[in-house]
């Protein structure tokens, strides 16, 4: 991992799956770019719409990482790149994995891991990123999505290679440290969990609404919700929301 690789395709129809069916090919480190998806994947069986104007990127993995930190990495990384281009906006990371800006989503993460064929070892992962940076208010009322843009929220153009580019490069430093450090990059993670100490209402994957204190985070990612009877549950996923008063 000496030297940044990137690939660009014009179109795929997803590059989590473009590097996971050629992750053989692909060298430890590698960013996969591309300009627009057909079948871009969202977390928990959802589309991620991607037109062109977005980034569309995953990043190869190949050393020994807690899954965890690949959302950490992702995260991270998304989130220091849109602070350097739109320094004046508050931005924020909501559990689990998405970037947002005041009460709307910037970019979501959907880390997928690697198995050889006929192997059910994990040899690696992908950390799939999207950001919204060109798209205007209209896609995401056309696509019914409450989501926001760097245009939307700055009406500044982004170059898509510039940003790209140091897209990577926050990647490639946040992945070193996690190697190194793994403490290190849980502590930034949970420092941008806006959330965290809030009244929240968290949506589980069967549908089923919870509602208590957000009172920690652990170093596995998951999060620690404080019940109003003073039990405490531990959950890996779900959509969180903040608690109408
Ligand atoms: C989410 O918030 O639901 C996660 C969205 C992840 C989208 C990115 S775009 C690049 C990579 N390739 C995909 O098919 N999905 C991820």
């Amino acid at each position: 991992m000496n030297k940044k690789k990137i690939i660009i395709l014009d179109k795929t129809d997803s590059t989590n799956r473009h590097a996971l069916a050629n992750f053989a090919k692909i060298d430890d480190g590698t960013l996969i770019l591309a300009r627009e998806q057909s079948s871009g994947r969202g977390r928990r069986g959802r589309k991620w719409v991607s037109p062109p104007g977005n980034i569309y990127a995953s990043f190869v993995i190949k050393r020994k990482l807690h899954p965890a930190q690949l959302t950490f990495i992702g995260a991270l990384s998304a989130l220091g790149t849109l602070r350097q281009y739109a320094p004046a906006l508050p931005i924020w990371l909501k559990w689990p994995n998405d970037v947002f800006v005041k009460s709307l989503k910037i970019a979501g993460i959907l880390s997928e891991t690697h198995s050889p064929e006929g192997s059910n070892k994990t040899d690696g992962a992908v950390i799939g990123i999207g950001i919204n940076l060109n798209v205007d208010k209209d896609f995401f009322e056309t696509n019914n999505l409450p989501g926001t843009s760097v245009v939307v929220e700055t009406v500044k153009h982004i170059d898509i290679d510039l940003f790209a580019d140091s897209l990577q490069n926050n990647i490639l430093k946040t992945y070193l440290t996690a190697c190194e450090n793994p403490e290190e990059i849980f502590a930034l993670w949970k420092k941008e969990n806006l959330l965290l100490g809030k009244e929240i209402e968290l949506v589980q994957e069967s549908g089923q609404e919870i509602k208590g204190v957000f009172s920690d985070l652990e170093k596995d990612g998951s999060l620690v919700l404080l019940l109003s009877d003073g039990k405490i549950q531990k959950f890996h996923s779900g959509d969180v929301s903040v608690k109408a008063k």
